[in-house]
């Protein structure tokens, strides 16, 4: 057993000055969604190149997806084609719409959806296609949107992995219809619990904002400020998917930081492929040059041919050597409720699958002392080698 701290996986970057706009957030009086959210929405549309209105902060990506879903008229007898290497939420949001998710294998190399099968997945009934920048790397965009172009399909982008992603110049989740963040305590831009939605069109943004708000026409800072009138009219049944004030004194801060939050974790990256080159295992793929990735999940592939111990001995003796780490992610059709409800299998993607047993990530937190990351690397070292 380590002597040392333990390396928690996700550590979030949090700083005085967080804490601070959280205290005065507190003395404030005003704890729900309000001017801080209003800053932190426009604050973030502009990191994006966009303009104020054109960004919705919600309570967590999860919300953002069905949000984003239901203003694209998604529902019962639709389909929408996504991948099977993602987090549950990506897929429980659809059927929440009544819709039936389609899986589309990943492409082994950029883990992503291979863009080569995306086209036999299409059938009269599909309706959106949902892809996941995985650990912030960019889909191939062209393709998804040509795909879309040509059925007429709404391209929904999960960006939970991806804020600072980049594809041919252009920040994801401003590509297709709409793109989905979160901002989950692990995630390179926290704020403990926290989403955002983009959205192409200004009606669709306005609608999923309302629908934030239980489809009411007014908010509660809106109604009780002093600016706007005291009455409301509910327009539709909506949701309770807002951010608070309280989550965007935080992200405000983050925001600030990404930048140089992203260079730290390119530094430890570096390292880590520098220092895993000659182990039996398999390191992310190089990126293309018209790619920016975000950098969010370091994520080595091990294989017990070529290895000497599995995926799942290596994560025990890590925590042994007193490191965390993270599995991203067991396929979709492995797990028994899907595998009820909709019948999938787990050698429908071979290739999600294969991935979901062997692979594993490592900690990326740009708080990760110089010291630590040595640690992480004999840790990584020490436990292949059994
Ligand atoms: C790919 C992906 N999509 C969606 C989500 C859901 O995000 P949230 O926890 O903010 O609801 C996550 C969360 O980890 C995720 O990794």
């Amino acid at each position: 057993m380590s002597e040392q701290p333990f390396i928690t996986f996700g550590a979030p970057d949090l700083r005085e000055e967080e804490i601070q706009e959280v205290v005065q957030t507190l003395r404030g009086g005003w704890l729900g969604k309000g001017p801080r959210v209003a800053a932190f929405e426009a604050q973030f549309a502009a990191y994006q190149g966009l303009a104020p209105e054109q960004a919705a902060a919600v309570s967590s990506c999860t919300a953002a997806l069905h949000l984003s879903l239901v203003a694209a008229g998604v529902g019962p007898g639709d389909e929408v084609i996504t991948t099977p290497l993602t987090f549950c939420a990506t897929v429980n949001t659809i059927l929440h719409t009544g819709a039936t998710p389609v899986l589309c294998d990943v492409e082994r190399q950029s883990m992503n959806i291979d863009v080569r099968n995306l086209r036999a997945c299409v059938t009269p009934r599909t309706k959106a296609v949902l892809p996941v920048h995985f650990a912030g790397r960019p889909c191939e965009m062209d393709e998804v949107l040509a795909v879309a172009r040509d059925h007429g399909l709404v391209v929904i982008e999960d960006c939970a992995h991806a804020i600072e992603a980049r594809y041919r110049g252009a920040p994801v989740g401003t590509l297709g219809d709409y793109g989905c963040f979160s901002f989950y305590a692990t995630k390179n831009l926290t704020t403990g619990e926290g989403g955002m939605v983009l959205a192409r069109g200004a009606e669709q943004l306005a609608r999923v904002r309302r629908l934030s708000m239980h489809g009411m026409t007014q908010d509660a800072w809106q109604r009780h400020s002093g600016r706007g009138f005291g009455q409301y009219d509910v327009v539709e049944c909506g949701f309770k998917y807002n951010m608070m004030d309280l989550e965007a004194a935080i992200g405000l801060h983050q925001l600030r930081r990404l930048e140089s939050g992203l260079e730290r974790r390119s530094e430890i990256w570096s390292r880590y492929q520098r220092a895993f080159a000659d182990l039996p295992v398999t390191l992310p793929a190089p990126v293309p040059p018209h790619m920016r990735h975000a950098l969010h999940l370091y994520t080595l592939l091990l294989d017990e041919g070529r290895g000497r111990i599995g995926r799942d001995a290596f994560v025990e003796r890590m925590a042994q050597l007193g490191v965390g780490v993270g599995i991203h992610y067991k396929a979709l059709p492995e797990h028994s409720y899907y595998q009820q409800r909709l019948g999938w299998r787990p050698g429908d993607t071979p290739v999600a699958t294969s991935i979901g047993h062997r692979s594993v990530s490592l900690p990326l937190s740009p708080r990760l002392t110089d010291a630590e990351v040595e640690r992480l690397v004999l840790a990584v070292h020490a436990a292949l080698a059994g």
